[in-house]
């Protein structure tokens, strides 16, 4: 999705950082072997995710959704040097390709990986974090939210993926549709929860920071 005029958006993006080139080739592998690809972050995605975690420096950070671990890896790049990454998906077939990368990057014994429902997995992480990349199913992130919201520090931030739906959120809504409903949802709730400060940012299908007063 372009929010600006596609030459604009490509001077944006030529004039950010390029990408690393073990993600060009996570990308690569990506789309050889994996179902889905356009669910990778994507380069300039990737670069805002990794510099907001840089300026954060965060000591744990948590992702729910790690597909491929791409925004793993770009998140890892903001992290303290003996800070961790807790990252959670559903899908076991996507493990060891994920370990591939983490382990080929220079934040390899700092990635930890969680297989299963993160509705389950959360509640049972024994820490707190600085910085949380929601990213997984649509029709869970207000739960994802009230789970994980006791677990981030204060002045923590909260990273949330694909608020806009495509632009959805501004059509009628069809009453069968459950994930526009659901981030229709979500998106009032980060407005007005008052514990966090939000703002949505017309990045790629739409990322919001909110961060914890
Ligand atoms: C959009 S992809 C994540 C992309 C990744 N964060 C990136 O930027 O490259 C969403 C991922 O969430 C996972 N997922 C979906 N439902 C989940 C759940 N209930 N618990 C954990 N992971 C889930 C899917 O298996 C998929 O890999």
């Amino acid at each position: 999705m372009h929010f600006l005029p596609e030459e604009l958006d490509a001077y944006v993006v030529n004039h950010s950082e390029d990408e690393p080139s073990l993600l060009q080739q996570l990308t690569r592998e990506t789309y050889q072997k994996i179902l889905q690809p356009i669910m990778l972050s994507g380069p300039y995605q990737g670069r805002v995710l990794s510099m907001i975690s840089k300026l954060k420096n965060p000591k744990n950070i948590l992702e729910l959704g790690t597909f491929t671990g791409y925004a793993s890896l770009c998140l890892a790049e903001g992290l303290q040097k003996d800070g961790e990454l807790h990252t959670i998906d559903v899908n076991e077939e996507l493990y060891d390709f994920q370990r591939k990368y983490f382990d080929k990057s220079e934040y390899g014994n700092q990635i930890f990986q969680h297989l299963g429902n993160a509705i389950d997995i959360i509640p049972k992480l024994d820490k707190t974090f600085d910085l949380i990349f929601i990213d997984a199913d649509k029709p869970n992130y207000v739960n994802y939210f009230h789970l994980i919201i006791d677990k981030l520090n204060p002045g923590g931030i909260i990273i949330s993926d694909n608020v806009l739906w495509h632009g959805k959120v501004i059509e009628p809504l069809d009453p069968k549709d459950k994930s526009t409903k659901a981030v229709l949802d979500y998106n009032t709730l980060l407005k007005e929860d008052p514990r966090i400060e939000t703002v949505v940012l017309p990045i790629r299908d739409g990322l919001t920071v909110s961060r914890k007063l």
